[in-house]
C-alpha cells in the first residue's frame, strides 16, 4: 500500500504537470481551439472541483463546496457537453488557479491524517484524474493553430531496423485477465476483478504499425478502395475525406504541436480512427486484437503462470523502458524498448501510442462501481446511453507512468482521432 507521504508527492508532480500545460495567457486559456476539446481554463478548474468534490465534500452533492453551487455546476462533464463550455461564465484564469490550489492546501491537510485502503484510493484515483485531463490539454494543444507553444520534446532513444512488420506468437491457454485491489490498489473499478479466461492461440505485432507501413497503404490506394473498409469506416471516411493521419500534411510533413516537420517512417503512426486501423488491418491481411488478446500479451508470464504488474516484470517504469510521462510529445521509434519486452516478447505495450481493440467497453463479471460511479459505468456498452465506444489499451507517451498498468482501459468513439491513438495487428495462429 502506498503511502501517504508518496501520494502527496505524486499530487505535486500531477499539479506540477497541469501548471505547466496552463501556463500561458487569460487569452489563450479561454480559446477553444477545437469543437472537440475544452477551453484549458474549464480543464483547470474541473481538476479542482473534481479533486474537491470526491476528496473533501466525500463525493456528495449535498455537502456545500467553496464555490457557489451556479459555479460548480459549469465544471460537471456530464451537464455542459465539450463544444459548449467555451460558452458557459468560466472562472477567470486567476480564480481557477487560486480556487485549485486552495483546495489542494486542504486536500494535503486531510491525507496527512487518512488511513485504509479504501480513503488511500480515493487520492490515487484524483492523481489519475488530473493526469488524464493533463493528456486531454495536450490533445487541445495539438489541435491548436498557429506557431508553437510547447518545445518540439525530449529526446527519445533510437528505434531498432527489422522489427516493423514483425510478430510474436501467444501459445493458446487461459490467463488472468483483470487485476484485484490486493496486488493493484489503485486500479480502477472497470480493470477489476481479476478472472480466469481461455485464449485461443494468436499471433500479434511486435510493435505497432510506423507511419512508413501507413505510407505503403496509403500509396496502395488504401483510402481509395471500400474494399478494406467496414460499410460504417468507408461511410465516415467519404463523409470526412480522409485521405491521410491527421496532421499529415499534402507535402508529405506533418504538423505537431505547431511544428512543421518530415514524417518519420520508424515512428509509430498516430492519429488514426478506429476505423482507419480496421481498414489497414484487412488491407495487410490481418486484423486488430481484442483488448483480451492484447493484455495477456502485455501481461501475462506464461513460464510464471502469473500476471506481470508491466510487461517486462515488477520493476517500475523507467525511460530506458518506455516512453511515458508526456515529455517527448510524440511517440518514440519502433525498437526503442528492447528492455521493456513482455514475457511474448511484444514491445512497446505501454507508451507511445493508444492502440485500438475490437473490443466494447464491458464489465468484467464481479464488476463493483468504485466512489467515482460514473467513470466507468454511462460508458458500458448496453448501458442504454450513447455507447458507440471501443477500447483502447497501452497509453500513449501523455500518459504518466505512476497511473498506467497492464489492465488499465481507455475508450472513445471509433471516429475519433485526435487523441494519440495507434494500432498494433494481429492474427488468428
Ligand atoms: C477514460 C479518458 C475516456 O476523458 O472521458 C476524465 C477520463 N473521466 N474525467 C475521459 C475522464 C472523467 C475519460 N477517459
Ligand atoms: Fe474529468
Amino acid at each position: 500500500m502506498t503511502s501517504p507521504q508518496v501520494l502527496a508527492t505524486e499530487l505535486t508532480r500531477a499539479r506540477e504537470r497541469t501548471l505547466s500545460l496552463v501556463d500561458f495567457d487569460d487569452a489563450e486559456l479561454h480559446r477553444q481551439y477545437d469543437p472537440l476539446m475544452s477551453p484549458l481554463v474549464w480543464d483547470l478548474a474541473h481538476i479542482g472541483q473534481q479533486e474537491e468534490f470526491w476528496l473533501l465534500r466525500d463525493g456528495d452533492p449535498h455537502i456545500p463546496g467553496l464555490l457557489a453551487p451556479e459555479i460548480d455546476s459549469l465544471y460537471d462533464a456530464f451537464v455542459h457537453s465539450r463544444a459548449s463550455r467555451v460558452d458557459l461564465p468560466l472562472l477567470p484564469p486567476a480564480d481557477a488557479r487560486s480556487y485549485c490550489r486552495t483546495v489542494r492546501d486542504r486536500v494535503l491537510d486531510v491525507l496527512a491524517r487518512a488511513e485504509g485502503a479504501e480513503a488511500l484510493f480515493r487520492f490515487g484515483l484524483v492523481i489519475s484524474h488530473e493526469h488524464q485531463h493533463d493528456e486531454t490539454m495536450l490533445q487541445a494543444l495539438n489541435l491548436r493553430g498557429g506557431p508553437a507553444l510547447l518545445s518540439p520534446g525530449a529526446v527519445l532513444p533510437d528505434g531498432r531496423g527489422g522489427v516493423a512488420g514483425t510478430s510474436v506468437l501467444v501459445p493458446a491457454g487461459p490467463f488472468t485477465l483483470g487485476v484485484d485491489a490486493a496486488e493493484e490498489p489503485y486500479s480502477l473499478d472497470n480493470e477489476r476483478p481479476g478472472h480466469t479466461v481461455e485464449v485461443d492461440a494468436f499471433r500479434i505485432g511486435r510493435v505497432p504499425v510506423t507511419n512508413a507501413q501507413w505510407r505503403d497503404f496509403i500509396d496502395d490506394g488504401g483510402y481509395r478502395t471500400p474494399h478494406w473498409w467496414s460499410e460504417r469506416g468507408w461511410a465516415h471516411r467519404e463523409q470526412f475525406g480522409l485521405t491521410a493521419p491527421a496532421f499529415w500534411n499534402a507535402d508529405g510533413s506533418r504538423t505537431r504541436f505547431g511544428h512543421r516537420e518530415s514524417i518519420p517512417g520508424d515512428e509509430p503512426v498516430q492519429h488514426i480512427t478506429y476505423f482507419e486501423a480496421e481498414a489497414f488491418a484487412t488491407w495487410s491481411g490481418a486484423r486488430l486484437p481484442t483488448e483480451v488478446e492484447w493484455e495477456k500479451a502485455c501481461a501475462w508470464d506464461p513460464v510464471a503462470g502469473a500476471r506481470r504488474r508491466f510487461p517486462w516484470g515488477d520493476a517500475e517504469p523507467t525511460p530506458a523502458l518506455a516512453n511515458l510521462g508526456g515529455d517527448a510529445l510524440r511517440p518514440a521509434p519502433v525498437g526503442a524498448y528492447p528492455a521493456g519486452a513482455s514475457a511474448y516478447g511484444a514491445e512497446q505495450m505501454l507508451g507511445d501510442v493508444w492502440e485500438w481493440t475490437t473490443s466494447a467497453l464491458r464489465p468484467w463479471p464481479g464488476f463493483t462501481p468504485m466512489i467515482y460511479d460514473r467513470y466507468s459505468v454511462p460508458f458500458f456498452a448496453e448501458s442504454g446511453s450513447s455507447d458507440d465506444y471501443r477500447v483502447l489499451r497501452g497509453g500513449s507517451w501523455a500518459v504518466a507512468a505512476g497511473i498506467l498498468r497492464p489492465s488499465f482501459r481507455n475508450w472513445d468513439h471509433p471516429i475519433r482521432r485526435q487523441i494519440f491513438s495507434g494500432v498494433r495487428l494481429a492474427w488468428d495462429a
